[in-house]
């Protein structure tokens, strides 16, 4: 009882999309109208600049923290509960309740659950994610670099089972939100990071 508690909370927080209401108050814009129409950090980059892009994904962050902290205390410390907490929360930046279930691609909140769930492993993922992004100029590939790192490393350290298995899905997750830019990525038409204009999807 209290696990689903805790998942319902988590989706809850995680449909807040700091994109969407920095947007708003900022520009009164809808990040989804603009850009890549991604209501997340990156988006937010390109339409309403460095400022506001860091203010969101350190606050898309923490909404991961805060899910998996929650699921961790109404469940007396099961990795289960920190972990579906944690997914939830994704799920909730990805298909937003507040917003027409429409929202991101969970990047920066899957960097919260990921480094409160395991932390080491995200450190090293995220520290090749961000050369990746510095070499490439593509954020996509840093992300799917740094969410499947973090996967694969804990992996081999044969760390925990429980977390494994919830990374496993938060991994496929974010391959599945990212199959655009996958498919721009290989055909060479992925926006580098500082150009202003976005593709779709
Ligand atoms: O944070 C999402 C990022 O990986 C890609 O965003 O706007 O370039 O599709 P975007």
């Amino acid at each position: 009882m209290l696990l689903i508690l805790a998942v319902i909370i988590s989706y809850l927080i995680g449909s807040v999309s700091f994109s969407m209401i920095i947007g708003k108050k900022l520009r009164q814009v809808d990040i989804r109208q603009h850009g890549s129409g991604n209501a997340g950090a990156t988006n937010t980059l390109r339409v309403l600049g460095k400022g506001p892009a860091a203010a969101v994904l350190l606050l898309d962050c923490f909404k991961g923290v805060a899910a998996v902290w929650i699921g961790l205390q109404l469940t007396g410390g099961d990795p289960a509960g920190a972990g579906a907490a944690g997914l939830a929360a994704i799920a909730g930046h990805n298909w937003p309740v507040y917003y027409g279930f429409r929202g991101g691609k969970g990047v920066a909140t899957t960097i919260g659950v990921l480094a409160s769930m395991v932390f080491v492993q995200a450190l090293i993922a995220g520290a090749a994610a961000i050369i990746a992004i510095i070499l490439t100029r593509y954020v996509s590939l840093g992300s799917l670099l740094f969410v499947s790192g973090t996967t694969v490393i804990t992996l081999f350290m044969k760390d925990d089972n429980t977390y494994l298995i919830f990374l496993l899905v938060i991994t496929a997750l974010s391959f599945w939100r990212h199959r655009t830019n996958i498919a721009r990525l290989t055909s060479g038409k992925e926006s580098k990071l500082g150009e202003k204009t976005g593709t779709a999807g």
